[in-house]
Parts: structure tokens; sequence; C-alpha cells
């Protein structure tokens, strides 16, 4: 095997080690009442609908998606911390997480792989604590104001990133 072939195998292996890990998307409070919740602000949609969207485009992307949802901070943790060993990419909506959460921030600088932020709504447009995100100072890119589209636009660049 030549110099070159050498390295573009190496690269594969690399990729299909990466595309074979699951990207974790992880869904912070309330947004189990996506849909029902001020739809004026967050749409239609339930978070039923978004996983199913997510998985589909997962599928055309060649990527796999774990999605999950909890009300409870520890267990967003817990999700980080399993992606350390088990994900290849984390997109995270920590909801109102995002402006208070060190906790998250820190489980976030504990994992290797890219982080994407997600936020339905435009949070830039709302109230002044909206504005700020612990979670924004380790992703690689934030999506804000785009609806529940946003999550596709996330997996999209995801892919992009876990592919390089
Ligand atoms: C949100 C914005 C947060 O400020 C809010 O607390 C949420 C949802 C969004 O998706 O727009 O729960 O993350």
């Amino acid at each position: 095997m030549g110099a070159i072939d050498a390295v573009s195998s190496r690269k594969l292996h690399k990729a299909r080690k990466t595309m074979a890990k699951p990207i974790f998307i992880l869904n912070g409070p309330n947004l189990n009442l996506l849909g029902k919740r001020q739809p004026e602000i967050y749409g239609a949609e339930t978070l039923a609908d978004v996983e199913q969207r997510c998985t589909a485009l997962a599928a055309e992307l060649g990527l796999m998606v774990r999605f999950h949802q909890s009300n409870h901070e520890g267990q967003i943790i817990d999700w980080v911390h399993l992606a350390r060993d088990e994900g290849a990419g984390i997109i995270i909506n920590p909801g109102a997480f995002t402006h208070t959460s060190v906790a998250i921030l820190d489980a976030l600088n504990a994992f290797e792989g890219p982080v994407l932020e997600v936020h339905i709504s435009n949070v830039h447009k709302r109230e002044a604590f909206r504005h700020h995100s612990y979670v924004s100072l380790r992703a690689e890119g934030v999506i804000a104001g785009f609806g529940t589209e946003g999550y596709l636009l996330a997996l999209r660049r995801m892919h992009t990133l876990v592919s390089a």
C-alpha cells in the first residue's frame, strides 16, 4: 500500500468509526409540551414530530440519532456523559437551562465531539435574560429563531462536522 493509500485508508476508518456512533439530540425542560405550550412562540409541531423528522433526515444523511427530552438537569448531564463514549456529536436545546446551567456547560466541556445549540425561538428578540447562554461558550454553532426546522439545519451541519 502506498503512502497516499495508507492515509486515505486511515481517514476512511476514522470516518466509519465516527459515523457508526449516533448523534445525541437532547432537549431540556418544558420541550415535552411542544405543540401545546405557547404555540405563538414555539409552533404547533410536537416533539414527537420533530423526532420523526430528525430520524428521517438522519437516515437520508447516513447518520443515527438518539433523541431525548428531560425536565431534569441531572438527566441531561448524564446523557452528555453517556455521549462521551457513545456519541459522535451533540445537538442540544437546553430550554431554560441554557441561561442558568454552568453544570450542563461543564458536562459539554468534557465531551470531545462537536456540539450544536438549537433554539426554536429567536432568543435575542425576547427577554434580556434569554440573551445569555452558558452553552454557547462550548457550542461550535448556534441556531435560533428558525422554528423546529432549526433541528434539521443543525443535523445537516452536524453531518458536515462529523464527516470532516
Ligand atoms: C428555547 C428558548 C429558551 O429561552 C426557553 O426557556 C425554552 C425554549 C427555544 O427553543 O426557543 O424553553 O430554548
